[in-house]
């Protein structure tokens, strides 16, 4: 069995100010989970010639990966986070305040709601199906290097998850999953590199 390792970008810069979306770079916290993601990596797929990484197209999964140097890293549109669309670059506090119909419904029905001129999450999961296909082809050990909406879809495919929980999964900062698939099912195995 080959292992899939999912995991976030480290801390961005606009995670520390609360704001979501956006193409921000890493905090120095975040650089230091780069370094430290590179030498886990680097140990647990050693031998493993085949591995790759992959990453979305913005700026803090890129810049994640970047110590990785063993590996090929490939860029997918379909692993950049929700779209937040009109809300993109706010934080959850102005978006209560400049517009509370919008965070209502989304608090009511987080899976379906639809951003302005953004995504929902349903949106979210059916863009990952090429994703999904192209992971469950592969033979050989992935580094996912995503986002916290995209991996929680992710991860709920490879756990057996239902729908209705995906928007609402615990997917922290700075940890690794490491989802084995073999003949009896599902392994999982969690790695927190840092507090
Ligand atoms: O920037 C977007 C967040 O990572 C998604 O989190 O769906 O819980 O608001 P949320």
């Amino acid at each position: 069995p080959r292992p899939i390792l999912l995991t976030r970008h480290g801390e961005s810069r606009h995670n520390l100010r609360g704001r979501i979306g956006g193409d921000s770079l890493l905090s120095d916290t975040g650089e230091i989970y780069a370094k430290k993601l590179s030498n886990f990596v680097e140990k647990r797929l050693k031998s493993e010639k085949a591995a790759s990484i992959w990453t979305s197209t913005l700026q803090r999964t890129i810049q994640t990966a970047g110590p990785i140097v063993d590996f090929p890293k490939i860029q997918w549109r379909a692993l950049d986070e929700i779209n937040a669309g009109v809300c993109d670059g706010m934080t959850y506090e102005e978006i209560k305040r400049n517009m509370p119909e919008e965070y209502e419904s989304r608090k009511n029905d987080k899976l379906r709601y639809r951003y302005p001129r953004g995504e929902s999450y349903l949106d979210v999961i059916q863009r990952l199906e090429p994703v999904i296909i192209e992971l469950e082809r592969q033979r050989a050990p992935v580094v996912v290097i995503s986002h916290q909406a995209v991996l929680r879809a992710l991860y709920a495919y490879f756990a057996d998850r239902p729908l209705k929980e995906i928007p609402h999964i615990e997917m922290p900062l700075h940890t690794i999953i490491e989802i084995q698939m073999g003949v009896t099912g599902v392994q999982e195995k969690r790695y927190k590199l840092m507090d």
